[in-house]
């Protein structure tokens, strides 16, 4: 099955990048969100993005034209996702949320058209028991900052079909990542070891064993990794972090998954990070 045409739902941080990486490899894509601001935003981040991109050489600018003329944008779910080979939903991680407007994309796609979720970590299974094509619907989880990242977790539900997972596995491809598939548990793999260390590292900070530098210049230096677990918090979002942690923490029914209350004290303060422009750090 040749994949042309890409619907994307949700223009936030991650379903904006998937945008991008889509449009980047040549799919036209029809982006969409509920309200005119957010569609606004999240092409304002693809419009910035591919901007760097001219400033560093990578591309030319008739070669950021001619991707950015391929996303076009939606505010409804039925002519977003009418007429399109796979649509990929980077909505906000509530399952209420994600069932119902699964409801209204599968009212308006095509029979073949195949669904993928990027969710963080909530059952693909009961996400695709919401539609009337669960063989059909599959996990496609990216990363954060999706243009950088080159993992895309593939995770099967109990009723997806091994061509649902050849297909995306290979549109993975086709946008440039890895895929490694994955069986259905919360958090996958990958933010499954994630959240907690990040988790861990709130913890850290709210007993005053460190400031939030040392924590990150810790793990920085003393790790390897990239970025700290603090600041990979603020850009993951605080509110994303909280709702996977929190949903470990009911599915395993394990204290060990608790949320930090810093954590939470945070996001009830709207400091979710960059994206708010304040986090463990500002970014103002
Ligand atoms: N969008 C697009 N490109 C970006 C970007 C963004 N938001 N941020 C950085 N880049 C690009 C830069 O343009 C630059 O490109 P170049 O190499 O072609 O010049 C490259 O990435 C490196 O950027 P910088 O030099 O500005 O900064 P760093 O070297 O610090 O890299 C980073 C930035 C890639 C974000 C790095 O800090 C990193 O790898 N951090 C860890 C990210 C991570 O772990 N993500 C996973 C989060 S978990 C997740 O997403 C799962 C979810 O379900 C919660």
């Amino acid at each position: 099955m040749e994949i042309k045409k890409i619907a994307v739902i949700g223009a936030g941080l991650m379903g904006s990048g998937i945008a991008q990486v889509a449009a980047q490899s040549g799919h036209e894509v029809n982006l969409m969100d509920v309200e005119q601001r957010f569609v606004d935003r999240g092409i304002g981040i693809i419009e910035k993005n591919l901007g760097r991109m001219v400033e560093k050489g990578k591309i030319l600018t008739a070669d950021a034209d001619a991707i950015r003329g391929r996303i076009k944008t939606f505010l409804s779910p039925a002519e977003t996702a009418a007429g399109v080979d796979v649509v990929i939903e980077a909505v906000i991680e509530k399952m209420d949320l994600k069932k119902q407007v699964w409801q209204d994309l599968d009212a308006a796609a095509k029979p073949a058209t195949i669904f993928a979720t990027n969710t963080s970590g909530l059952s693909i299974t009961e996400i695709a028991a919401a539609t009337s094509r669960p063989e059909k619907f599959v996990g496609m989880h990216f990363f954060n900052p999706v243009p950088v990242m080159k993992l895309v977790e593939v995770i099967r539900g109990m009723e997806t079909a091994d061509e649902t997972v050849a297909i995306i596995k290979d549109l993975s491809a086709k946008l440039g990542k890895t895929a490694i598939e994955v069986k259905e548990a919360p958090g996958f793999v990958v933010n499954r070891i994630l959240v907690p260390m990040i988790n861990e590292a709130i913890f850290v900070l709210q007993e005053g064993l460190a400031t939030a530098e040392e924590i990150d210049q810790g793990c920085k230096l003393g790790l390897n990794h990239p970025i700290g677990p603090l600041a990979l918090a603020d850009l993951v979002g605080l509110d994303t972090t909280l709702l996977v942690q929190e949903h470990f923490y009911e599915e395993f029914g394990d204290p060990k998954y608790r949320p930090a209350p810093l954590l939470k004290q945070m996001v009830r303060a709207g400091r979710l990070g960059r994206k708010s422009g304040k986090g463990f750090y500002d970014y103002t």
